[in-house]
């Protein structure tokens, strides 16, 4: 047993991962249902910076955590994915996804924050927001489904 949590192998901040993830995708939903539904700009706002900081807390720690455990090699060797072609070809496009998603996510944030007005609502630089924005979504939707499966086959799986 690791000295995570969830009963699993992986590390406690590897547990911590796991549950932001998942609840990205149901804050990220509540943040566009604002903007698109009910045009609230400043919870949007608020929202995504809040969500840009935890996640930037959480993956330092995480990386931090990984590395002095001697990485994902040593929690996962048990499993009988370890190794694997499958395995290996998940981790790589999992890391392709996130080391995208920590560049385009901190730049929309960033941008969006100096850039909108304040109070923030539609301006000159939403066309650019909307192309940044939407493929933060998708690379981040990417992490977070490659992350988990990542999570399942390491930790889960017989
Ligand atoms: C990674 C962080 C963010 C993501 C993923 C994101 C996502 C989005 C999405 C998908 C839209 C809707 C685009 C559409 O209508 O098709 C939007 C609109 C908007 N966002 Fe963000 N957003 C982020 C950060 C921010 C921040 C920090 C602000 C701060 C001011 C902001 C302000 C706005 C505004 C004002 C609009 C409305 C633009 C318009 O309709 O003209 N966003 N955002």
């Amino acid at each position: 047993m690791g000295n995570g949590f969830l009963g699993t192998p992986a590390s406690l901040m590897l547990d911590v991962v796991v549950c932001s993830l998942v609840l990205v995708l149901p804050t990220l939903i509540f943040s566009l249902y604002q903007i698109k539904i009910r045009r609230n700009y400043s919870l949007h706002k608020r929202v995504q910076i809040a969500l840009g900081i935890v996640l930037f807390i959480v993956v330092g720690l995480f990386e931090y955590d990984m590395r002095s455990q001697g990485g994902f090699a040593v929690l996962a060797e048990d499993s009988p994915h370890y190794d694997t072609a499958f395995m290996n070809r998940l981790l790589r496009v999992h890391l392709c996804f996130s080391i995208s998603t920590v560049f385009i996510w901190g730049a929309t944030t960033i941008l969006a924050a100096i850039k909108f007005p304040s109070p923030p609502g539609p301006s000159g630089f939403s066309p650019t927001h909307k192309i940044m924005a939407w493929i933060s979504v998708v690379d981040m939707v990417g992490t977070v489904v490659t992350g988990l499966m990542v999570y399942y086959f390491g930790f889960i799986a017989g």
